[in-house]
């Protein structure tokens, strides 16, 4: 058998973050978690950090390491998604405050001494959230840049356009600087954009299959997801909110769920109006260098399936 691929997620939970986590600990064959880094997005950081915990407790998994990193973005005024995530960031479950400790010292630390403790090629970075934390690792430690083995991570659109502005994706809107530092960084990077994760839409059959789990994670996830789904469907009538995060453990486990190609990807970074936007070369109509695998398309019943299969297993 072979080992389990090492991971950091790093994340600002986030109700589709913790789904994301949640397959992570189903998956324990495939995947170890080496440890949780937060960053301030979705809800401020204190919160993200509390909610990294409660995930954890929720899974029996006492034992994952949860460090707190940036607090805001490089540059920029933290911006937040309450209006999705709910005032915690996790509303819909009536979860226990979390007991267990965050670890002391930084994310930015924790992520530069794995990598450089780790053999070189070992450690996959999965981000779910803005790209603070991992941009300032690369810049503290360049040396770690080269011994990163995959950047997989959820951000961008292309075709679907936004979610935050008509330009721009949130992860990638809240620290446009920290993403332009990471897609510059010569780091292998996949990327989950929206034109992926709106083809997974939480319907109501696929809800009720993890549903019927019954176990306390499952039920809890379910709920999360009722609340999740609500903005989505009020706003623009679909059948059910989009899961964005779990796609990055997803590809980890079963790649051939997606398609997509390796393009060149740059992020607006001054534009006032398109602030935030990665601008793929879907068409190969410049010369710049292909820097990232963008997916485009998804078998969303085989997503699903695995994600039930993988939460039954926690
Ligand atoms: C991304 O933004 C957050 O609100 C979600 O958790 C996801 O990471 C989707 O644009
Ligand atoms: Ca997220």
């Amino acid at each position: 058998m072979t080992e389990p691929r090492k991971i950091i997620i790093d994340t600002d939970p986030g109700q589709d973050d913790a789904a994301a986590i949640l397959l992570a600990f189903g998956s324990r064959d495939e995947i170890e978690v080496l440890g949780i880094t937060t960053v301030a997005g979705n809800v401020p950081l204190r919160l993200t950090s509390r909610n990294g915990r409660i995930i954890c407790e929720l899974c029996n998994r006492r034992d994952v390491k949860v460090f707190a990193g940036a607090d805001a973005p490089i540059k920029r005024k933290l911006v937040t998604a309450e209006h999705v995530h709910g005032k915690t960031g996790l509303d819909g479950p009536d979860l226990p405050e979390p007991t267990m400790e965050l670890q002391p010292g930084h994310a930015v630390d924790f992520i530069i001494d794995t990598l450089r403790g780790q053999p070189e090629g070992t450690v996959t970075l999965c981000t779910l959230g803005p790209l603070t934390n991992i941009a300032l690792a690369f810049q503290k430690a360049p040396d770690i840049v080269g011994r990163v083995r995959e950047l997989v991570m959820m951000g961008g659109g292309f075709f679907e356009g936004g979610n935050i502005t008509p330009a721009a994706e949130f992860n990638i809107y809240v620290d446009p600087e920290a993403a332009d530092i990471v897609f510059r960084a010569g780091v292998p990077i996949v990327m989950m954009p929206l034109d992926v994760t709106h083809k997974l839409l939480t319907r109501k059959d696929r809800v009720a299959r993890i549903a019927a789990l019954g176990t306390p994670p499952a039920k809890a996830m379910v709920e999360m997801l009722e609340f999740f789904e609500r903005f989505d469907i009020e706003k623009y009538g679909s059948d059910g909110g989009p899961l964005h995060d779990p796609t990055v453990i997803a590809y980890l486990l079963k790649p051939e769920l997606f398609k997509g190609r390796d393009c060149n990807v740059e992020i607006e970074v001054t534009s006032e109006l398109t602030v935030g936007m990665t601008v793929v070369d879907w068409w190969g109509v410049t010369d710049r260098k292909q820097n990232a695998k963008v997916m485009r398309d998804v078998d969303a019943d085989g997503f699903f399936a695995l994600l039930t299969e993988r939460f039954a297993r926690i």
